[in-house]
Formats: C-alpha cells, structure tokens, sequence
C-alpha cells in the first residue's frame, strides 16, 4: 500500500513536472516579442486583468494585440512615463481627454476633439485615424481586421494602468 502510494506520488510529480516544463516552453515561444519592462505585471495578473475587461475585450488575444502593437511602437511608448516619440505616451489612455498628454505638440485636429478615450472611440480612430479624426499628424494607415482591434485595444488595456470602473 505504501510503495504503490509512493508510485503515485512521484508519478504525479513526473507529470506536473512535464507540464510545467510546457508551460515555460510555451512562454519562451512569446519572449521575444515582450516588451522589457522591469516593474510590468506578472502574466497572471495581466490574464486576471483581461478576464475583468468588458465583453468583447475580455476574450482579446493578448499575444496577437502585442505582435499588433508593432505597428505601433515606431511612435509610441505605453509605459508609464514613457517620453513622447513620434506620437505621445499612451500610459493611462483610457479615460483621458484626447489631446492632453503633458507637453505634447498635438494636430488641433486631436487637440480639439473633444471626447475621453475608451475603447469604442480607440476603435474608430485605429481602423482609420485621418477618417476618423480628419487633419491628424498620425500617419498610419488603420489596422482593417476588426479582431486585430480587439486584441490590440485589450492589449493596451492590459498595458497602460487601464483600472475598470468598480
Ligand atoms: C508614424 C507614427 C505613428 C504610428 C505608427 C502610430 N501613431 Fe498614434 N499617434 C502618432 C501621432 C503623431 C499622434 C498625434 C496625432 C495628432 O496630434 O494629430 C498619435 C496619436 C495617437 C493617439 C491619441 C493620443 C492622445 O493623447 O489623444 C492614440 C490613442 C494613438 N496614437 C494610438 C496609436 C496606436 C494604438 C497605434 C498602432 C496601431 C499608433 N498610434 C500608431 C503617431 C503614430
């Protein structure tokens, strides 16, 4: 009884120990396209996060919104105090007056907008920002793929201190 206890027990680590080991080979896969952030939120506080989001952006694709956010990295950062590039900061975007990140030259197309990011305004002006928001410097030609915006958006969400509301 005893042996076959133990039997079991180290089969159970075997196999725990199999699994974690695909967990890390499945991390590692994704690695190379994380952004390098000291402080950033572990990967299960960041599923937790998107667990939390409002529907559709709570079933996001964080892995595709990040490889989405290539196209925009040229000209933004989204850590928090990240400087200006080509376009402004986008740490704490939702919920901010369009046009109002701290020392940035915006359009008076943006500057003039008049509205509070959330993710219905984010997902206009990401499939077409010059129809969207017409005199805007951002040149970028839109992300078509409605799902790609949805992960994307979820993705930012994830990134840039994105609290819902209690
Ligand atoms: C070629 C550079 C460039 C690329 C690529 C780019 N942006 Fe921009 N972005 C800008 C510029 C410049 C502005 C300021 C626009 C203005 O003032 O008219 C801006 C403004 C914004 C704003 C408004 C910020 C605010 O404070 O109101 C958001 C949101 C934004 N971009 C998100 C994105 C996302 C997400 C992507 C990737 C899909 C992206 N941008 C790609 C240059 C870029």
């Amino acid at each position: 009884m005893r042996h076959s206890n133990q039997a079991a027990v180290a089969a159970l680590f075997v196999i725990l120990a199999a699994c974690s080991k695909g967990e890390e080979a499945k991390d590692d896969d994704t690695a190379a396209v994380k952004p390098a952030v000291a402080a950033a939120p572990t990967d299960p506080e960041k599923a937790a996060a998107l667990a939390a989001l409002p529907a559709p952006y709570n079933t996001g694709d964080l892995a595709n919104g990040q490889s989405r956010f290539a196209l925009c990295r040229s000209c933004h950062t989204i850590t928090e105090g990240g400087p200006a590039m080509t376009g402004p900061n986008l740490w704490g975007i939702f919920g901010r007056q369009a046009g109002t990140s701290p020392g940035y030259a915006y359009s008076a197309a943006v500057k003039s907008a008049g509205f509070v990011w959330d993710a219905e305004h984010l997902d206009k002006w990401l499939a077409d920002p010059r129809g969207f928001l017409p005199g805007t410097k951002m040149s970028f030609a839109g992300l078509k793929d409605p799902k790609d915006r949805i992960d994307l958006i979820a993705y930012l969400k994830v990134e840039t201190g994105y609290k819902p509301a209690p």
